[in-house]
């Protein structure tokens, strides 16, 4: 079915759309978002060359299945974000959570700290810079950042590092200057900044790769799409991938519900400490 604007999707292909998106990224397609759905997967279709979405649901349960589900998350993602966005949050990682880890970090400790959705760059490379005024020694030690997102193309844009001038506005003059310089296309991070960076695709649904544990983990406005279950073991399995007296911030219209509440503390606004996990009892 198509109309003057493109394919028209039916009740029933949104149905299979949505539960594709679902079983892969936990992220909840309401039927107020079919028209936001429609109108970015109609670009899709066009470069593919498929005419209706009967073959592009076809395409998604094929041989490129794989592949095409890549795509329809991108398609999907919702990936706002800005420097220094939710700033308290940069404060009190500058003020309050690395000052008592970089002298750990000098004397050899391992420092870990992870964006888990961190969309274009803008989240992690915050957490950079604010890591680097602290720490401005970091690349000497075992220290890292690391910056993951379930979407290719923007993983993509986070590892070159590069922002326009009004993407780095927020970024306080001095502080730009320090840790950016011009590029063609407006401005990029400097080496000693991307030094301490690691960007790699992640479903924060599926398995995570991670041999150690995180002393710092952002996951803003990103569980705010998903069920209140698949939220719910997010938080879990953050409060596992944590050391003891680890942060986490979440993002503002969010909280700390469920079973993880327990294993965690409020120290802040949308910010939690890791508890320490209490000795089993001697038998
Ligand atoms: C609104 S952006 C938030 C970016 C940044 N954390 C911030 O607060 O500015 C949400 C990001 O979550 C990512 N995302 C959505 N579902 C995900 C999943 N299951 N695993 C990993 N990332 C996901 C999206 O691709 C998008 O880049």
């Amino acid at each position: 079915m198509a109309t003057a604007t493109g394919p028209v999707l039916t009740d029933a292909q949104f149905r299979k759309i949505a539960a594709i998106v679902h079983e892969d990224s936990g992220i909840i397609l309401s039927e107020s978002k079919r028209s936001l759905l429609m109108a970015r997967l109609n670009r899709r279709l066009r470069g593919l060359s498929l005419g209706d979405y009967g073959a592009y649901c076809d395409r998604l349960e094929g041989p490129d299945g794989p592949q095409e589900r890549r795509h329809l998350l991108s398609a999907i993602t919702t990936n706002v974000t800005a420097f220094f966005r939710e700033g308290h949050h940069f404060d009190s990682l500058a003020r309050e959570v690395l000052p008592p880890l970089a002298p750990l970090a000098r004397a050899g400790r391992r420092l870990r700290l992870w964006s888990a959705a961190s969309s274009s760059g803008e989240e992690p490379y915050s957490m950079a810079v604010t890591l680097l005024d602290a720490i401005p020694d970091a690349a000497r030690h075992d220290v890292l950042i690391l910056a993951t997102d379930i979407d290719p193309e923007m993983v993509a844009r986070s590892r070159q590092g590069r922002f326009s001038a009004e993407a780095l506005s927020p970024v306080p003059a001095a502080q730009a200057r320090k840790y950016f310089q011009p590029c063609a296309t407006g401005f990029e991070a400097r080496p000693e900044v991307r030094q301490i960076m690691r960007f790699d695709e992640l479903n924060l649904h599926g398995d995570w790769p991670f041999s150690g544990k995180f002393d710092v983990i952002f996951c803003r406005n990103t569980a705010i799409y998903f069920d209140a279950a698949a939220r719910q073991r997010l938080w879990l399995r953050f409060g596992q991938a944590m050391v003891e007296g680890g942060t986490l911030f979440i993002g503002h219209s969010e909280r700390l519900d469920g079973p993880a509440a327990a294993l965690f503390q409020p120290t802040g606004t949308t910010q939690y400490r890791r508890n320490a996990t209490p000795a089993p009892a001697r038998t």
